[in-house]
This record gives C-alpha cells, structure tokens and sequence, in this order.
C-alpha cells in the first residue's frame, strides 16, 4: 500500500466536516494528541476548549520530534494556527517555555498562536490552595496534577480570580484585582504557615505586590498574542476556514459528567467546545472521541475495569525505572511477562506491570504511573451517549498483539442488578459495582507497520467490529503502533 493511503482517506473523510472536536472518552492519556496533529494536517486552526497545564499531549513532528504540550494545541507540529480559548486555564512560565520551545522548533516561522484575553490566570496561591485542599480530604484526596486547576476554576467562579487580560489594564489595576483575592485566603495561608503545612525554608507565600512583580516580566513576553479569539474563530469559520477543536482531559475526568468528585474541574466533554471557545453550538455538531483499548487512571477515583490495584501501578515506574526505558532489558521483561500472560498464570499486578511498560504508561506532566484498564463497554456506552460523537479513534490497539484473549468488562451489577445501558453508577455506588467480564479473543501477530485496515489479522478486525455493535459508535481510527502515523483508517459498513 502507498504511504499516503492514510492521508488519502482521511482527506475523504474529513472533508465532511468544516469543524471537528476531538475529546477523550475514558479517563485521559487517551492519545488525543497523536490522533488531533494527525489530523491537524486537514484544518486551519486548532483551538483548545478546557484543561490547563495538568493536560499532556505526546506528539511527533514530520521529522520524528517528540513534543509534550502542555497548554499549546497540537497545531504546533502541522505549523497550524493555535488558539488558546477562554475555556482554557493559562499559566505564564510554562507557556513562556512552551512558546521557546515551538519557536525553537518551527525556526524563523513560528505559527501563530493567539491566547484569549479572559483565559483564567494561574498564579502561585492556586497551587497553594490546592496542596491545602487535598490536605483537608483526610485520606480522600482527588490526586490531582498539583497544577491548581480547581482553585483557578474555582476562584473564576467566585469572580475573584484573575484573568489573563487583567494585567494588560496595568499594575494598578492587576493589584487591585490580586488583593480582592488575596483576603479571603490570607486566613488559609496563615493557617498553613502556623501548621507548617508550607516549608518555609523552600517556599514563600508572596504578598499581591511580590505577585505582580513577579508576572509582569513574564507577561510582557506573551502580551502580543492576547486577542478576543471567539471573534477570531469566528471569522474564520465564516470565511469557511477549518477549525478542529481540542479538548483535554475526558469525559471521566468531567467536572458535570465525570466520576465526581475525582475529576478535574475544567469541560473535558466536547458540549464545553461551543462555551470554551465562544463559538455558536451549531458550528461544532461534529465530535471524535478517542480511546484507547485498554483505558488508563492516574490520581483517585473509581475505575471499574482496573486490572491491578492503583498504588502499586503508580509507584511501578519508580520501583523499575529501567523497565520503562527502550532496550534489552524491557524486550526481555515484555517476552518473559507475555508468556506468564498467556500461561494463564499472571496476577493481575503482573498483568498491569506488563501494560505498563508495554505501553510506557507514565503521566506525561507527573511522571506518576498510570494504572491500566481492561476494555470498559458500559463505560464506552454512556461516553458515546453523553456526547454523540461521529466516530471513535481506537488507539493501541498493538497492545493486544501476543496475546491469546483478553477480558473485557461487559456489564455493570449493582445489588446485582445490571446498570441502565448508557448510565454510569452514581458517585455513592462505585465502591458496590460488581463489573461483569467476557473474554475476547486476540492475535498472535504483529500489527505495527500495517497501513490498510484490510490487512489486520482476522481476529483484530473482528474485535474491532465488534466493539463498534457494542457500543453503536464506528471506529473510524485505529492505532497500530506509537508513530503518529500508525493508524489505519476504517470505511464504513
Ligand atoms: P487536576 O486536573 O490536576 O485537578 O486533577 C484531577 C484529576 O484529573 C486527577 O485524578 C488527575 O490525575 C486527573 N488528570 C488531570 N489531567 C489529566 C490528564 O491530562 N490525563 C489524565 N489524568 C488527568
């Protein structure tokens, strides 16, 4: 097959929608940056809708470049326009260096990148306020990233915290807005310092004015990509530009639909597209969700089709940090650890440790382990109904290459009694959810390299037709490999 067979069908495809948004269906770490720069290549723009720094998208450039993005869309490796819109949390220095390193990538000619004027602000106390509540879950805390996102989501709400824009009515103005901010959680500082929650030898709790000496310099340096970026998207699409819309995060990781309270507190759904980037609803009807084929959690929450247990896969990498690395030493744990899968007689921690290393399941912004899943259909189920997406990319599916069989979770009992399909369990019931398996059969084969659908092994096409009845969703996309263009594309029918 040619090499552009992929592109060829995805500029068919694509050609249908004039705007298109990408989110994730499971719990995060999906691959939606691989499948967003793939098909960053058939659009003009691509804009961000949620999320802040706690998101990481892993993409390639043409050239193999290895980029990690934090708060940038992945535009970046297409040399597309990035948008940065309201529905997304900015913090200064890492998009100072984000911003460093795209220009250090793209040469003379970074793209353009525009950041909303009334993006939330991240500052310091946010992170602070966090590490604070977390402290106050006793033994529940949600785990999160440390990147404050439910202060400033918070703080936004509360109308006291700051936005982007703000500091470009200057310092006068900025420190008013900082001070508003700063009395009512002076308290909570002082109550930390007094309990010596905060280490004062390594960190300081800055006064608003140290604040604003400290971000005015870094502001300065972004300044000239501030812009109203609705009415920028806006005539675009009037002009009949294409515009893909990033999400970040998933639907689990949902403030509203997600396994609340273990969420992150930004729209990782698409329906916050339209709000995020101040589009119209109508100009967004198009949605991909993107999964991979055995789902990942990293922090807390309930995981129903977890193989082993969350702590012993978060501090795996640190207990085998070599594993994690390419070479001989992880090909012979993979050989060894597959056999013992296949023998029937792994324990589900080994079970995990091997799609762990296999899948280099590390949080591109923690480094914490992400623990791994089985294939979740009631999950799939309600994503798909909560967002009626055109499509699923299934990514990894090269995961299940080796293996005899999998399990697959096929059902949710609670009280023995089967959920309403298209329904998750509520937030008070997770912990009395029976999950009910079936096992489906693999392939032996390798499928990386594979640029045709039709030539997957037999059993891998039908595992994929027969998660796409499951779930009543196409499965446009599949991962073959970690290359960005390692994906086949699936006609219809
Ligand atoms: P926060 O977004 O940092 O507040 O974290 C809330 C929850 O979302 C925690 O369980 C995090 O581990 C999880 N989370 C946040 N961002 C990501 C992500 O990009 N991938 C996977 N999990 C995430």
């Amino acid at each position: 097959m040619t090499p552009n067979l992929l592109t060829h069908q995805l500029g068919q495809w694509l050609a249908n929608y004039q705007t298109l948004s990408i989110a994730g269906a499971a719990f995060g770490d999906e691959g939606k940056g691989k499948v967003g720069s793939l098909l960053a290549g058939f659009y003009d723009i691509i804009a961000r809708f949620s999320g802040a720094g706690n998101a990481g998208h892993t993409y390639f450039t043409a050239k193999g470049r290895k980029i990690v993005s934090h708060l940038i869309p992945c535009g970046l490796a297409a040399n597309k326009m990035c948008v940065l819109g309201r529905g997304e949390q900015v913090r200064l220095d890492q998009l100072l260096a984000e911003l460093a390193e795209a220009k250090k990538m793209s040469g003379a000619q970074p793209p353009r990148i525009y950041i909303d004027l009334q993006c939330p602000l991240w500052i310091p106390w946010h992170s602070l306020l966090e590490a604070y509540l977390e402290a106050m879950r006793e033994g529940s805390p949600v785990g999160t990233t440390g990147q404050g996102v439910g202060p400033v989501a918070a703080l936004h709400r509360l109308r006291i915290g700051p936005l982007i824009g703000e500091m470009s009515a200057g310092r006068e103005y900025f420190l008013k807005r900082l001070e508003t901010m700063y009395r009512p959680l002076a308290p909570i500082f002082n109550e930390m310092l007094a309990s010596g929650m905060v280490d004062t030898d390594t960190t300081q709790i800055p006064t608003p004015s140290e604040l604003a000496d400290q971000l005015f310099p870094l502001f300065d340096q972004v300044k000239t990509c501030l812009a109203d970026t609705s009415a920028v998207l806006h005539n675009a699409f009037r002009l009949n530009y294409r515009i893909l819309a990033e999400g970040a995060q998933a639907v689990g990781l949902d403030l509203m639909w997600g396994t609340y309270p273990f969420v992150s507190s930004t729209m990782s759904s698409p329906a916050g597209a339209a709000l995020g980037l101040g589009l119209p609803p109508k100009a967004l009807p198009h949605t991909l969700l993107v999964t991979k084929v055995l789902p990942t959690r990293v922090g807390n929450g309930p995981f129903p089709s977890e193989i082993g247990n969350r702590e012993g896969a978060l501090t795996f990498p640190q207990s085998y940090p070599q594993l994690f690395q390419a070479g001989q030493e992880r090909d012979e744990f993979l050989q060894t650890r597959l056999n013992l899968v296949n023998s029937g007689k792994a324990t589900a921690a080994e079970l995990s440790q091997y799609f762990q290393v296999l899948g280099d399941e590390r949080g591109a912004t923690t480094g914490r382990g992400r623990s791994v899943g089985y294939l979740d259909i009631p999950w799939l189920r309600y994503a798909v109904r909560l967002t009626g997406p055109i499509g699923l990319a299934l990514t990894q599916l090269d995961r299940l290459s080796g293996l005899k069989q999998i399990p697959v979770v096929v059902d949710y009992k609670i009280n023995g009694q089967c959920v309403m399909p298209g329904t998750i369990p509520l937030p008070w019931q997770w912990e009395n959810v029976e999950v009910i398996m079936d096992t489906w059969e693999c392939w032996r084969q390798s499928i990386s390299g594979c640029q045709d659908y039709r030539d997957l092994p037999s059993a891998a096409r039908e595992f994929v037709t027969r998660l796409a009845a499951e779930i009543r969703c196409p499965i446009p996309l599949v991962g073959t490999g970690p290359g960005q263009a390692d994906m086949v594309f699936k006609p219809r029918g």
